[in-house]
Order: C-alpha cells, then sequence, then structure tokens
C-alpha cells in the first residue's frame, strides 16, 4: 500500500493586514512561507490540517482574511487545507467570516477522508478561558464516528495537547480531561493524535497512541525555560506519514534566527 503524506501545521495567530503585528511580525508572511516549503515537498502531501489558533484576535475581519489566504494558498500549492479551533479563536466570527454561514456559538467538529484515512478534527476550547477540554457530546460523536474502522485507520486534531511538557509551567496548558478521551480511543483503529497551543514540538503517547504537538508557525515557546514563557522567532511543522499502519511524524523546522521576542 503507498504511504499517505501529510502536513500538520498549528498555531498561525494570522491577523488582518494594517493590524499592529504582534511582536512586530508580519503572520501571514510566516505562513506564505512555511505553504511555499510545502508546495516544494515530494511526494505531494495530500492534506494540510491545522490544529488552532487560527488568528490571533478572533475578529470577523480576521476570519475573511485566514478565508481569501488559506484559498489563495491552496491553489499555490495545489493542497487542501482543514482547519481546527484553539483558544485564540472565537466561533461566532469563525463561522461568518471563514464558513461564511449564519454567526452561532456551536462547537466546530468534523471529519474527512484522504486516500482511505480518516481525519476526526476536534474543537478542545473552553469558550471565555484558554483551557482545553473535550466535552461530552463530542466523546459521544467521536464515539460514534470510530464505531466503524476507516480503510487507513484514523488519525485525531485536536489544539490542546495530552503528552506532559517539559516544564510545569507548560503543563497547565495541557487538555484536562485525556483520560476521557483515551477511553474513547481504546481498541479502535486510531494511529495518532496531532495537536498544537505549546508552540514547540514534543512527542509521547496516550494510553498507547503516538501523540505529536508541533511547533507554531506564527512563533515558537522555549520548551526548556521552566520560569517565563520565552517567546522565539521560530516556524516549524510535522511532516506525516501513514504507512505500514502507524504515523509516523517528522517535526520540521524553517531556517530563523531563533531570537528571543519576548517573556512573560
Ligand atoms: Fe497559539
Ligand atoms: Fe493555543
Amino acid at each position: 500500500m503507498e504511504p499517505i503524506f501529510f502536513v500538520h501545521l498549528t498555531d498561525i495567530h494570522l491577523s488582518k493586514p494594517g493590524k499592529t503585528p504582534l511582536f512586530g511580525l508580519v503572520m501571514a508572511d510566516k505562513l506564505r512561507n512555511v505553504c511555499a516549503e510545502i508546495g516544494k515537498l515530494q511526494p505531494k502531501p495530500a492534506f494540510v490540517v491545522i490544529s488552532g489558533d487560527l488568528t490571533h484576535d478572533g475578529d470577523l475581519d480576521d476570519y475573511k482574511f485566514l478565508r481569501s489566504f488559506l484559498r489563495e494558498q491552496e491553489m499555490a500549492i495545489g493542497i487542501p487545507i482543514h482547519v481546527a479551533l484553539g483558544n485564540h479563536d472565537f466561533r461566532g466570527p469563525f463561522r461568518e467570516g471563514y464558513l461564511e454561514e449564519t454567526p452561532s456559538e456551536e462547537s466546530y467538529y468534523y471529519s474527512f477522508m484522504a486516500d482511505g484515512l480518516r481525519v476526526a478534527v476536534l474543537n478542545t476550547q473552553v469558550p471565555g478561558t484558554h483551557d482545553g477540554r473535550i466535552d461530552e457530546q463530542q466523546l459521544a460523536w467521536l464515539r460514534d464516528l470510530l464505531a466503524v474502522p476507516a480503510p487507513r485507520g484514523t488519525i485525531v486534531v485536536h489544539h490542546h495537547p495530552v503528552v506532559p511538557t517539559p516544564t510545569a509551567m507548560m503543563d497547565s496548558h495541557l487538555l484536562q480531561n485525556p483520560q476521557d478521551l483515551a477511553r474513547v480511543l481504546e481498541g479502535t483503529d486510531v494511529i495518532g493524535l496531532l495537536s498544537g497551543h505549546i508552540h514547540f514540538h514534543n512527542i509521547g503517547q496516550l494510553a498507547g497512541f503516538p501523540c505529536a504537538a508541533a511547533d507554531g508557525v506564527a512563533f515558537g515557546l522555549d520548551p526548556s525555560s521552566a520560569e517565563v514563557m520565552r517567546m522565539v522567532d521560530r516556524s516549524g511543522y510535522n511532516l506525516g506519514v501513514v504507512k505500514n499502519g502507524q504515523m509516523v511524524v517528522q517535526p520540521m523546522t524553517m531556517p530563523g534566527d531563533q531570537r528571543v521576542l519576548g517573556r512573560v
């Protein structure tokens, strides 16, 4: 069976043009550079999935810009781009500006197929907070979805990660109910989980399922910084391949000066 290549991006933190840039960086330029690299990959990836923090402020105009920008990049690279929501996203403006639907606070989760591989995209937002949790409704939806296996297995995409990080400070940003998710995944065709939010590559497992968080596209965080959150001018992504029934992840880093942008 042919391997399936894909790209996992996260934390693009896009803003509409003209806004004061975060850390003086134009996030659209950073994403454009990453997309240019993706466009050169051989074999060509089957899809790109972005695991949340699509915008920084979550304004309606940011989502309108996100829509036109991502459609432009899809055309340029010839690869479909799928998205999940993160803690910096807002459902109402996202539904109106990106999906071009009537705005509502309805959670955004769905699945898609690519060459026999199923991708389940979850929404771990806890509205009004930066916390991450998978609610009962989504757990029930995921249980139903996974009841029937997909030909090449399933990958689950969600913003808040489940793997412990190097520091206690960053651990406070993890998904709050990983064991609920683990119970739903048990005995299913899931081959891996992909997430973001922490802005650095971090690989581990949940109940034996391989899990990979990716570096941010907009900026990185220093994973070894225990006392302060140190933001770094860096972009990265995960190059994924499904081969021999496994999800294999190659963390990729874009060239850059890795300069410290700020500390929180
Ligand atoms: Fe983020
Ligand atoms: Fe986040």
